[in-house]
C-alpha cells in the first residue's frame, strides 16, 4: 500500500517513522516533508493545507491511506473531500474537526454533552466583553476563537490585560476572521496533560497519557512555545483519574455525536487541567499532538495502519493496542531566538552519532536535507527521543543523544520531565 503523510514537522517524522515499521507500507510520501522524513519517504512539494493538490496527488498516485498532521487541511475538510472521492484518509470530517477549528464552536459542544470545562462566555462586541470583564475580574482567559497558529488563547492576570486582549482580538483584529468572536473563560488552577483518543465514531480506544512543556525556559518560564519537549505516560493522572477522563470528557463528546448521527473518526487530543475539582478540559484537537506524539509513538507495538484504517472502517472494537511499558521522553531542539525570530540554514552535525545510542529516535521537524547534509529550517530543528525504565532513565536517554548533536545556536531546555520525576520519586 502506498501512505501519504500531511506536514512537515517532527509529529509527521514520528508519523512517517511509525508506518514505515507496517509490513503493509510499500512507499510513503510525505507533502512537503523535512530532512528526516525524507531518509523513508519520498517528498513532494504540496504544502499541508492544499487540498486541492493533495488530492489530485493521491488520486494519481493511488494513495491507499492520507494521514494528516496539522490541524488547517482537516479544518478545510481534506477528509471531506478525500472520502467523496473513495480515498482512505485518517481524521475527522470538516463539521466535527472544528472542535479544535473553532473554540465556541468546542465549548457550546461540551456544555451540550456535559462536559466539564471553565465557566465561559462568547463575544464580539468589546464593549460587552469589558463590561463582563469587570464583574468577573481576573485572571481570566481570553481566547480567539478561530486557529491562531497556537497564539489565541491569552491568561490575563490583570484587568489591563484583558483589556488589551479583547482590543487586539475585537478591534485591532490581529488575527483576522480568527478573531470574530472571543471567549473570555475562568481561570483554572491545576496540572495540565494531555489524553489522546483512537475513534471509529463508536469504539474509543485511548492512546497512553503524556504531558508537554509550552515554555521556552526552564522551570516553565518564559514565552509560549509550540512546545519544548514532551513525555509519556503523565504520571499526574493516576490510573482511576486516566478512567474518569474517559468516562467524563471522551465518552460524552463521541457518543453525543453518535446520537446526532456524527461520526468522530480519527484521533481527538483533549487537553486537560487536572484541577483539585476534578479534570476539566482546556481545548480540544483534532489530531496528534506536537510534540506529544513524538514521545507516545516510539512505545506503540502495534501497526499504527491497522489502528487508522480500524477508525476509518469502523472496526476499532477489533483492535487491541499494545504498548511498551517503557516511558519515553522528548528533547525539542531549537534554533536561538525561538519563539521569536531566528537564524536558519545553519548544518546540523553529530546526526550519526546521536543515532548510535541505544534506545533514542531523532525527529526531524524544522530541518533540510541538501546532499548528504542537514541543515536547520524552522524554529524547532529537532525532537530526541529516549525510551528508559522509567522517566528519569528515558531522560539520560534522550539527553546523551541531544548532547552529540550540534548547530549553531542549539538551545534546548535541560528539565524536560521535571514534574513527572517528582511524582515518580515519590
Ligand atoms: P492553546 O494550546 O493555544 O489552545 O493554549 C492553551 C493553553 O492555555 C493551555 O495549555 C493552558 O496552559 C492555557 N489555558 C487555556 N484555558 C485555560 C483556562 N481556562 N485556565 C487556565 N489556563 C488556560
Ligand atoms: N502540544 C500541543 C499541541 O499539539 O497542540
Amino acid at each position: 500500500m502506498k501512505v501519504l503523510v500531511v506536514g512537515s514537522g517532527g509529529r509527521e517524522h514520528a508519523l512517517a517513522w511509525k508506518i514505515a515499521q507496517s509490513k503493509k507500507v510499500d512507499k510513503i510520501f510525505c507533502a512537503p516533508g523535512n530532512g528526516g522524513i525524507k531518509e523513508i519517504a519520498e517528498l513532494v512539494n504540496i504544502k499541508a493545507d492544499d487540498v486541492v493538490s493533495l488530492l489530485k496527488f493521491a488520486k494519481e498516485e493511488r494513495i491507499g491511506l492520507t494521514m494528516a498532521g496539522p490541524e488547517a487541511p482537516l479544518v478545510k475538510g481534506i477528509v471531506d473531500e478525500f472520502t467523496r472521492e473513495g480515498l482512505k484518509i485518517f481524521g475527522p470530517v470538516k463539521e466535527l474537526a472544528m472542535l479544535e477549528g473553532s473554540k465556541v464552536f468546542a465549548k457550546e459542544t461540551m456544555k451540550r454533552l456535559g462536559v466539564p470545562t471553565a465557566d465561559f462566555k462568547v463575544f464580539s462586541d468589546a464593549g460587552k466583553a469589558k463590561e463582563y470583564l469587570k464583574e468577573k475580574g481576573a485572571p481570566i482567559v481570553v481566547k480567539a476563537d478561530g486557529l491562531a497558529a497556537g497564539k489565541g488563547v491569552i491568561v490575563a492576570s490583570s484587568i489591563e490585560d484583558a483589556e488589551a486582549a479583547i482590543d487586539d482580538i475585537l478591534v485591532k483584529r490581529i488575527f483576522g476572521s480568527a478573531g470574530d468572536r472571543l471567549i473570555l473563560e475562568d481561570c483554572l488552577e491545576g496540572e495540565e496533560a494531555s489524553i489522546l483518543v483512537f475513534s471509529d465514531g463508536k469504539t474509543i480506544t485511548p492512546l497512553v497519557s503524556s504531558q508537554d512543556h509550552k515554555r521556552i525556559f526552564d522551570n516553565d518560564k518564559g514565552a509560549n512555545t509550540g512546545g519544548m519537549g514532551a513525555y509519556s505516560p503523565a504520571p499526574v493522572v493516576s490510573g482511576e483519574l486516566f478512567d474518569e477522563i474517559i468516562d467524563k470528557v471522551f465518552r460524552p463528546i463521541i457518543n453525543g455525536f453518535a446520537k446526532e448521527g456524527k461520526s468522530y473518526k480519527g484521533v481527538l487530543y483533549a487537553g486537560i487541567m487536572i484541577t483539585k475539582d476534578g479534570p476539566m478540559v482546556l481545548e480540544f484537537n483534532a489530531r496528534f499532538g506536537d510534540p506529544e506524539t513524538q514521545a507516545i509513538l516510539p512505545r506503540l507495538k502495534s501497526d499504527l495502519v491497522d489502528v487508522a484504517m480500524a477508525c476509518i472502517d469502523g472496526t476499532l472494537d477489533k483492535i487491541k493496542l499494545e504498548w511498551d511499558k517503557r516511558p519515553c521522553l522528548c528533547i525539542v531542539c531549537a534554533s536561538k531566538g525561538y519563539p521569536g525570530p531566528y537564524e536558519k540554514h545553519k548544518e546540523i552535525k553529530g546526526l550519526e552519532d546521536a543515532r548510535k545510542v541505544k534506545d533514542s529516535v531523532v525527529f526531524h521537524a524544522g530541518t533540510v536535507r541538501e546532499n548528504e547534509k542537514v541543515f536547520t529550517s524552522g524554529g524547532r530543528v529537532l525532537g530526541v527521543t529516549g525510551l528508559g525504565m522509567d522517566i528519569k532513565s528515558a531522560k539520560e536517554v534522550a539527553y546523551k543523544a541531544a548532547g552529540r548533536i550540534k548547530f549553531d545556536g542549539i538551545y534546548y531546555r535541560n528539565d524536560i520531565g521535571y514534574r513527572a520525576m517528582g511524582r515518580e520519586n515519590g
